[in-house]
């Protein structure tokens, strides 16, 4: 069953301006791992929208947190058959939105405008993503060959909740020049600072990529043994406006590939879900591969939880830009080109 997905409206308590929520409703965001989904209603917030999402028999729902009849969020409500359940008066509401019992009336004809307000959303990957205005400009990622393919273990760090916003956030992950001194305690080395500098570049209206090397620092701690140093070849595609898939190729064809899924929660708060595919080294515990990869991104947390100004400026003359910074550069001519203001606060 399809549901008939509608337009979420611009919500009265909006950390962005009309118009950055008016651009940014038009893509697609990672909302949550399908594994979150239990037997029990989940709530979400996306772009400032409080979301319920459920499994109603074989389909998911992602609607508004909120019954139509009094106002109650049906985050706290239950599932019950193929139906989520109002924990305030039991009204019930199947998948395509439509309420089909009321409890205390059972035999009236239920008008049309008694239903979820459910919004547009796809499982791909694992993970359920979601536009609320039903009319996507984006894409959504492509991550050949690594999913869905027995030769890849996957695992996965979140969902996070980061204290900051997303256009900060994946522009750290668009960054080749930090590995260096944000990573100095972990693969980065000041003696390849200038390698992230020089990539390949190519855009498309739905993505950005980049390729280069990184002669990388291999520390004691690392889960890879055996050198000091590890040559690097990197790729990277930005699927725009928040996802990146970036293959890291070691000598051997040893491919680690890093997903990151940022979802905008609010102007100042990001969801950060991450799902890792490796081809090799797959008997090393996963804890082990895991906690190497959240020091990592622990390093890159506290410094973009501590930018100024919270937001990305879009004008390109507020900052100050170098060679490395090409892809940024881009990222924030993309932005303003779909529509967000000088001051983009997501
Ligand atoms: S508020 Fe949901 S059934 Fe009354
Ligand atoms: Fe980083």
């Amino acid at each position: 069953m399809i549901a008939a997905p509608q337009t979420a409206e611009f919500p009265t308590e909006s950390t962005f301006s009309r118009s950055d929520w008016e651009a940014l409703s038009h893509m697609w965001y990672p909302i949550a791992l399908e594994e979150e989904i239990t037997d029990k209603p989940l709530a979400k917030k996306l772009l400032d929208v409080n979301l319920v999402l459920a499994r109603l028999g074989d389909d998911y729902v992602v609607a508004k947190d909120l019954c139509v009849h009094r106002g109650a969020p049906l985050t706290e409500g239950w599932i019950k058959g193929s139906c989520l359940v109002c924990p305030y008066h039991g009204y019930e509401y199947e998948a395509d939105g439509r309420c089909t019992k009321v409890p205390s009336d059972p035999d009236w004809k239920i008008p049309p405008q008694i239903r979820l307000e459910t919004y547009l959303h796809e499982v791909k990957y694992g993970l359920i993503w979601v536009c609320l205005s039903g009319a996507p400009i984006n894409a959504l990622p492509v991550w050949e060959p690594e999913a869905d393919n027995p030769d890849y273990l996957r695992f996965t760090m979140g969902p996070e909740l980061w204290d900051c916003s997303a256009g900060r956030a994946i522009e750290n992950f668009i960054d080749n020049a930090h590995f260096s001194f944000v990573h100095r305690n972990t693969f980065g080395q000041e003696s390849s600072a200038a390698q992230g500098a020089e990539y390949e570049f190519a855009e498309s209206d739905t993505a950005m990529t980049m390729a280069f090397d990184y002669l990388a620092g291999n520390p004691d701690d690392s889960p890879i043994a055996n050198s000091s140093e590890l040559q690097r070849k990197m790729h990277r595609t930005l699927f725009l406006p928040f996802c990146t898939r970036t293959c890291i190729a070691y000598p051997g064809d040893r491919e680690h590939i890093i997903h990151i899924n940022i979802a905008p929660i609010s102007a100042k708060q990001s969801q950060l879900i991450v799902v890792f595919t490796r081809n090799f080294d797959k008997e090393v515990p996963v804890e082990d591969l895991l906690a190497w990869e959240r020091k990592i991104l622990g390093e890159d947390r506290a410094m973009i939880e501590k930018q100024k100004p919270e937001e990305i400026p879009l004008a390109v003359s507020t900052e100050v830009h170098a060679k490395a910074d090409r892809a940024s550069i881009a990222f924030r001519r993309w932005l303003k080109k779909v529509g967000l203001g000088r001051t983009f606060t997501a």
